[in-house]
C-alpha cells in the first residue's frame, strides 16, 4: 500500500543537509550585506561566528579557530600543506574523503616516508597500527560508508606527530576528543545546515609549534598559507579571514549556531543525532532485506546512515531506482548513497533532522522497494 503520510521535511542530503527546524531566509541578519569583510562590524559579525563555534564545540580555550574558504576540503589542504613532510605519516583511509587526503600526501606532496590503512566500506582500519611518534592523518566520520572511530583512547596523549583529522561529518552531532587533536578541517554545511564553501581549521599549541619551527619544501598557495617567515599568521584565527569571505553564508552560520545553543548546545544536539540513528536501527532490526553497511553497532555513524538491500548488495540498480523513487514522491531528496562507495541508500541523520520525518519516511522506502522488485 502506497503510505499517506510524507515527511514533513523530505531533505535527507549529506551535504548540504537539511536546514535547522524553523529556519528562514528572513530570520537572517543582513545588516554586514553590502559592506566588507575588514569592517569593524564585518570582523565583529566573523569574531561572533568563532566564538560561538568554540562555545557550541567545546574548544578548548587554547586552540585557535579560523574560519576558511572553500570549506572541508580547503582547511584540509591548508593543513596538509603546511604541517606535513618532518615525520613519518600515517593514513587511515576507510572511506572516500580519507582517499583524497592520501592522494594528497603521496601523489602531490610525494611524502617518501607513508603507510597506509585501509578498510573495505564498512569496516574501520586499524587504530591500533598508528604509530604515536608519526604524524597521522584520518577522517573521523565515514560520510560515504557510515563508519565511525568510536573514541580517542587509542591517540596517545603523549603523542610525539600531529593527529590531522577531517571531521567533517562527525562535529556537532557526536563527541569530539579535542585534547588528542592537532588540526581540525570541518564543513559549515553537515551537522549544521550551514551554507557551503566556507569551513573551519582548528590548530592545537603543537599544531602552531610545527608551523613555527618547520618551511615545508614545496610552493604553499597563497590561500594555504598559514605561516609566514616562520611565524604563524594569527591575524587568520582573530578574524582577519585570508579573502573575502560571504557575509551572509557568515550569518547564516551564526543562526546555526544560536539554534545549537537556543535547545541546549552540544549534548542536545547529540542526542538528537543519537534518536536519528536508534530510530533507523529500530527499523533496520525488523525490515529483513536492508541492512547497515557498518555491521558492527559500536563503529555505526548517527550522522551518515547508510543502508545496503541485501538480496543484492554489490548492484547500484536498487538503491538508484529506490532512491529516484522516493525523490519523484517528494518524500526524500538525494538519498542515493556516494556513487564512490559500496551500493547504498544514504539518509542523514544529523541533529537538523527530525526523527518523526525519519520515521515517516521508512514505509516509504518499504513501499518503493515492494514497487521496484
Ligand atoms: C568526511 C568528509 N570530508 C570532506 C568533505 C568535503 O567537504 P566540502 O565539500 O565541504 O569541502 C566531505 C563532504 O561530503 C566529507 O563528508
Amino acid at each position: 500500500m502506497r503510505p499517506t503520510l510524507k515527511p514533513e521535511n523530505p531533505c535527507f542530503s549529506s551535504g548540504p543537509t537539511s536546514k535547522r527546524p524553523g529556519w528562514s531566509v528572513e530570520l537572517l541578519n543582513t545588516a554586514s550585506l553590502g559592506r566588507s569583510h575588514r569592517s569593524p562590524y564585518g570582523v565583529e559579525r566573523i569574531r561572533h561566528l568563532i566564538t560561538l563555534m568554540r562555545d557550541v564545540l567545546d574548544i578548548p580555550q587554547d586552540y585557535h579557530v579560523a574560519m576558511m574558504p572553500g570549506s572541508c576540503t580547503h582547511a584540509m589542504e591548508a593543513a596538509l600543506w603546511s604541517l606535513l613532510g618532518p615525520k613519518p605519516v600515517d593514513f587511515l583511509s576507510f572511506d572516500v574523503f580519507g582517499k583524497l587526503w592520501v592522494h594528497d600526501g603521496v601523489q602531490e606532496l610525494k611524502l617518501k616516508n607513508t603507510r597506509v590503512f585501509e578498510a573495505t566500506p564498512g569496516e574501520l582500519s586499524d587504530l591500533s597500527a598508528v604509530d604515536p611518534s608519526h604524524d597521522v592523518v584520518l577522517t573521523w566520520n565515514s560520510t560515504t560508508t557510515g563508519v565511525c572511530i568510536p573514541n580517542g583512547d587509542w591517540i596517545a596523549s603523549s603523542r610525539t606527530g600531529l593527529v590531522i583529522c577531517d571531521a567533517t561529518s562527525a562535529l556537532f552531532a557526536m563527541p569530539f576528543p579535542w585534547e588528542k587533536m592537532d588540526a581540525v578541517a570541518f564543513s559549515w554545511q553537515k551537522g549544521l545546515g550551514g551554507e557551503a564553501g566556507h569551513g573551519m581549521l582548528v590548530l592545537s599549541p603543537r599544531a602552531v609549534e610545527r608551523l613555527e619551527s618547520y618551511t615545508p619544501p614545496w610552493p604553499i598557495p597563497r590561500l594555504f598559507l598559514l605561516a609566514q617567515e616562520g611565524k604563524f599568521i594569527k591575524d587568520i584565527f582573530e578574524g582577519m579571514t585570508i579573502n573575502t569571505p560571504s557575509l551572509l553564508c557568515v550569518e547564516d552560520c551564526i543562526d546555526a549556531l544560536l539554534w545549537c545553543k537556543s535547545i541546549g548546545g552540544l549534548p542536545a544536539l547529540v542526542a538528537r543525532s543519537n534518536a536519528n540513528l536508534k530510530a533507523v536501527e529500530t527499523w533496520v532490526a525488523v525490515t529483513p532485506w536492508i541492512d547497515f553497511l557498518a555491521h558492527d553497532p559500536a563503529l555505526r555513524s548517527s550522522t551518515a546512515l547508510c543502508l545496503s538491500f541485501k538480496d543484492d548488495p554489490k548492484n547500484w540498480d536498487l538503491p538508484k531506482a529506490v532512491a529516484a523513487l522516493l525523490d519523484k514522491e517528494g518524500v526524500a531528496y538525494d538519498t542515493l548513497g556516494h556513487i564512490r562507495s559500496a551500493p547504498s541508500l544514504r539518509l542523514w541523520g544529523g541533529p537538523t533532522v527530525e526523527t518523526a520525518s525519519l520515521k515517516a519516511l521508512f514505509p516509504w522506502i518499504e513501499w518503493a522497494y515492494k514497487t521496484l522488485k
